[in-house]
């Protein structure tokens, strides 16, 4: 059985403070059972206040992203192993803002997986397609081109650690939410990529959907049977609509 996970994405939002309050205003009122896994990622510079507020929690804290190497000449960049020194359990890997604005590619998204791997993160890889992608029937080979490198990288053991997460871009921030149905369609084809590889090991992989997720829709989306959870944006911001959501879906 794969275990729920849902998981917030606090982008360039909230300061310390607020970083500080929100979490723990999560803790309070999350819900105790934990069939749910739950995770937060925030802003780079408040991780280690983030893994202090958490510790003892069922929060886990998330990084946002990550560089490959694991030091050097590499300015302004931070590595796996100083993410695990601060309490960090998973990192988002190759989020289409990256993609988008920083000119991240499969090959670096791969990159980063395998050294996620490596130094016992989580990896959270999204891939998604374009509107453009969409409209024009090319979303699955957009999808395959995004996860052909990173499967290229696994071996047969990463396969369970592995969380896909499927973000359409034009879902993200736009309040436009994938209908479960094209969500399931979308997941299925991925895990059948991952089953192409790795056999029975795909049934293990979590694959998360992204892009406009809030309370109302969470049921919907994750009653489909290749939809295991969720990365949620802005309804993970506040403590009342994430917590909605984890409520939603327990
Ligand atoms: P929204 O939930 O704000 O659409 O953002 C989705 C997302 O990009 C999560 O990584």
């Amino acid at each position: 059985m794969r275990k729920t996970f849902i998981c917030g994405n606090w982008k360039l939002n909230h300061d310390l403070e607020t970083t500080r309050a929100t979490l723990r205003e999560m803790i309070q009122k999350l819900p105790s059972s934990r069939d749910v896994e739950v995770g937060i990622a925030p802003v780079t510079t408040t991780l280690f206040a983030a893994c202090e507020v958490a510790k003892g929690s069922r929060i886990h804290i998330a990084a946002q992203n990550v560089h490959h190497a694991e030091k050097g000449a590499y300015t302004g960049e931070v590595s796996c192993a100083h993410l695990r020194e601060l309490g960090v359990t998973h990192v988002i890997i190759g989020h289409s803002e990256r993609r988008q604005y920083f000119g991240e590619t499969s090959g670096e998204v791969a990159q980063k997986t395998r050294a996620a791997l490596d130094m016992g993160l989580v990896p959270i890889v999204c891939i998604g397609e374009q509107l453009e992608d969409r409209e024009a029937g090319r979303t699955m080979a957009v999808i395959d081109e995004q996860l052909a490198p990173v499967l290229d990288v696994l071996h047969p053991p990463d396969v369970p650690t592995l969380v896909i997460a499927y973000e359409p871009v034009w879902a993200i921030g736009t309040g436009k939410t994938a209908s479960a149905a094209q969500a399931q369609e979308v997941h299925a084809h991925i895990r059948a990529q991952v089953r192409s590889k790795f056999q029975e090991a795909a049934e293990q992989v979590r694959i998360q959907y992204g892009g406009s997720v809030k309370p109302s829709n969470a049921k919907e989306l994750l009653a489909e049977p290749d939809v295991d959870g969720a990365l949620v944006g802005g309804a993970s911001l506040t403590a009342d609509s994430f917590v909605g959501i984890i409520e939603a879906v327990s």
